[in-house]
């Protein structure tokens, strides 16, 4: 097993509903460690960076909308396997699908408001995190 860290970021829908600290409970009660944390206020072009390789789909402008239409808290998350843990805890893109139990199937809405992102592989978590947070503010776990 590796010890891997993920970019995690808890949607302006789910910030709204006051339900930041049950999602950070089911990231503890998963193993997971919380490295680096912060709630934060997207502009439009952190927003448009951050999905940049999502700039041809047809939801990239709905997208930037709901991400910035309110705070945001973004974290790293550091465990065994953190990558998939978290996107395991998350579920399913699209709430509808997403298996019971999971944040999102219990807190999203609906595929644009889905409560919760987290990086799809190693490299862009790397990536992710180092958009987010230098490295002298993501603590070893
Ligand atoms: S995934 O999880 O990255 O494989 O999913 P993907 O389908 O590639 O979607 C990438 C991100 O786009 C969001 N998304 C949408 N937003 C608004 N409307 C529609 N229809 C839509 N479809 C997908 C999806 O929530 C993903 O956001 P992040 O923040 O990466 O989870």
């Amino acid at each position: 097993m590796a010890l891997e860290r993920t970019l995690s970021i808890i949607k302006p829908d789910a910030v709204a509903k006051n339900v930041v600290g049950e999602i950070y409970s089911r990231f503890e009660k998963a193993g997971l460690k919380i490295a680096a944390s912060k709630m934060k206020h997207l502009s439009r072009r952190e927003a448009e960076g951050f999905y940049a390789v999502h700039r041809e789909r047809p939801f990239f402008n709905a997208l930037v909308e709901f991400m910035i239409s309110g705070p945001v808290v973004v974290q790293v998350l550091e465990g065994e396997n953190a990558v998939l843990k978290h996107r395991d805890i998350l579920g399913a893109t699209n709430p509808k699908d997403a298996a019971p139990g999971t944040i999102r199937a219990d807190f999203a809405d609906s595929i644009d408001a889905n409560a919760a992102h987290g990086s799809d592989s190693v490299e862009n978590a790397n990536i992710e995190i180092a958009y987010f947070f230098p490295a002298t503010d993501v603590y070893a776990r």
